[in-house]
């Protein structure tokens, strides 16, 4: 299980510092990325899909609460769960900016309720064992270059019976010579190769993340399929881009023998597509005292607050929260991307 590299983490911090700052309209860092109003307008799609997602969930019986979103960016997913649907939960990412900027984006759209914001890693989640009724992710999965041992760490704070949400994931497109990265915004020679049709099956999408180290990836349907293994039930849907069905799968189909219609096939062989995903933890017994739901980064012990902090009473570290945002990185990694 290959996890991801510490050049890959500080390029999540970093790019992700800068592309904050230009989505506020505070500093133009990339000419090619989304202005602070196409950003918001970005953001509003992102929210009103959500939006949908989250009716759907709840009509189908599922408790959305305790809830952790990975991935959370400008968590404004989970300012929608707490607004709308009466989640309560935490809004987790590597990096700090987004994360900051949060009360500026869900004053915008009008949100009242907010999550707790943790800065932390997906791959060490500070928490104790089956802590989560819900999970989910969005477009996040693919950052990292192996998602299994992710998938675990949510695993492990799910629930017995809990829910994994995650959506908005791509799925590997074969056919293409993948010459080049290309920018959110085609400017250039790339908007002439985008009208000539050729730039979808040249180059791959994520230039700016890359040109910072970031994990840009497109997994097979077999890698999704391992992704699946553990969990006993739920739905799959994959959406092959252009044309071809969008296949709604049960869990149990997805992980047998995957025999797709040809149109479906063909289209994701040649365009790629979406993938998402509904997955149940299998019940059992339930272990956690829920009062004590944070787990220390460093050592894996239950933490206790005293005076404000989170400190682990094993290993004596403590942990912080500054401007409403707890920081629950390992000493270590902590320094690296920290300083
Ligand atoms: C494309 S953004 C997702 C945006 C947001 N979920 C949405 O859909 O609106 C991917 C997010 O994953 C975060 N991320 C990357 N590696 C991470 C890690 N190891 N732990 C936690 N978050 C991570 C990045 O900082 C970034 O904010
Ligand atoms: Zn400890």
């Amino acid at each position: 299980m290959t996890k991801q590299t510490l050049i890959q983490k500080l390029g999540e911090v970093n790019f992700r510092h800068l592309i904050t700052q230009q989505h506020l309209g505070l500093e133009k860092h990339f000419r090619e990325e989304y202005t602070p109003t196409e950003m918001l307008a970005e953001l509003k799609k992102r929210i009103k899909s959500t939006r949908t997602d989250f009716r759907k969930l709840r009509n189908q019986n599922i408790n959305l609460q305790p809830y952790l979103e990975i991935g959370a960016e400008y968590g404004l997913r989970s300012c929608l769960l707490e607004t709308a649907f009466d989640g309560r939960g935490f809004a987790l990412d590597l990096a700090r900016a987004p994360l900051e900027a949060m009360p500026h984006f869900a004053k915008q759209f009008g949100f009242t309720k907010f999550p707790i914001r943790i800065v932390a890693d997906a791959h060490e989640l500070p928490f104790s064992n089956q802590t989560f009724a819900f999970v989910f992710c969005y477009q996040t999965l693919h950052h990292f270059p192996d998602p299994l041992p992710v998938v675990k760490e949510i695993w492990r704070v799910l629930k017995p019976g809990g829910w994994f949400f995650f959506s908005e994931e791509p799925v590997r497109q074969t056919f293409n010579l993948r010459l080049f990265r290309r920018p959110t915004k085609a400017s250039g020679w790339n908007k002439l190769l985008k009208y000539s049709l050729l730039l979808p099956f040249i180059s791959e999408i994520g230039k700016s993340e890359v040109d910072y180290g970031i994990a840009e990836e497109a997994f097979s349907l077999n890698l999704w399929q391992k992704l699946t293994r553990e969990f006993v039930d739920g739905t799959i849907t994959i959406s092959p881009f252009l044309v071809g069905r969008h296949l709604h799968l049960t869990n149990a189909q997805f992980k047998s023998k995957l025999e797709l219609p040809f149109t479906s096939k063909f289209s994701l062989t040649l365009f790629g597509g979406g993938i998402s995903g509904l997955l149940r933890k299998n019940s059992g017994v339930q272990k956690t005292e829920p009062k004590r739901i944070f787990q220390c980064p460093n050592c894996h012990s239950k933490l206790t607050k005293i005076n404000r902090r989170l400190t682990c009473l094993i290993c004596q570290n403590s942990y912080m929260q500054t401007n409403g945002i707890w920081q629950l990185l390992t000493k270590d990694l902590n320094r690296k991307l920290y300083g």
